[in-house]
């Protein structure tokens, strides 16, 4: 008789083509490469009047209240702009993180979170985003963080090259489940050697 484990993981296997969450990691300790795009921008941290622009930027998934609440506990926006308005930003947390309703990242104290991090489009594909997560990778080991992580689904390719050119490995995959095809259950984890 299959032992109880089997019967569970067969009950509760996804879809054949089920795309994974990918978990990478980033050692901040070492080097951080930032080299400027052609075009010249300025940069500062998000205050609670960006909120509006941002949540805009970012089709309103998350409304101007929720990333207003995200400011007012400790989360910080680094912003690139050109000619007064915001053309670039990556959003870092440093709490624990809802990456969905089963699962929740936990971060240790000197790792963050990278939630977002978005180049308007007429600027994609110029070395701004790499630009940008280089100098955010910079002011988090400033503030005395030692890793940065981040998720996405693995077939992102533009957000997974522009991770990997910024020195992060793949931790760990999530595998959505759902018991017997219909009901969700915590996903699969498997660890990643890189
Ligand atoms: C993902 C994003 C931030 C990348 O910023 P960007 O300024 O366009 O990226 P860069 O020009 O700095 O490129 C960095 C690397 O990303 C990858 N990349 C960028 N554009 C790509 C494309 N069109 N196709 C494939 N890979 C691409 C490459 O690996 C590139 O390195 P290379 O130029 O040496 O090949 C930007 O495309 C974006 O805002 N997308 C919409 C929001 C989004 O998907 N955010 C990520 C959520 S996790």
């Amino acid at each position: 008789m299959a032992p109880l484990r089997q019967i569970l993981e067969s009950l509760s296997r996804g879809p054949e083509r089920a795309v994974a969450w990918i978990e990478l990691v980033r050692d901040l300790t070492a080097p951080i490469d930032v080299t400027a795009p052609a075009i010249e921008f300025s940069e500062r941290w998000a205050e609670s009047r960006d909120v509006l622009v941002l949540a805009a930027l970012q089709g309103f998934v998350k409304g101007a209240d929720f990333l207003d609440r995200a400011l007012e506990k400790g989360d910080r926006f680094l912003l690139l702009e050109r000619s007064g308005r915001i053309r670039a930003f990556a959003w870092a947390t440093f709490r624990d993180y809802r990456l969905d309703l089963l699962q929740t990242l936990h971060l240790a104290p000197g790792v963050a979170y990278l939630v977002y991090i978005f180049v308007y489009p007429r600027f994609q594909g110029k070395g701004v985003g790499y630009y940008l997560l280089g100098r955010l990778m910079t002011h988090l080991r400033e503030r005395g963080c030692h890793t940065l992580v981040s998720g996405m689904y693995e077939d992102w390719e533009i957000s997974v090259g522009l991770h990997r050119k910024s020195g992060f490995r793949i931790k760990r995959k999530f595998l959505k489940r759902r018991l017997l095809g219909l009901i969700p259950c915590p996903p699969k984890i498997i660890d990643v050697e890189e």
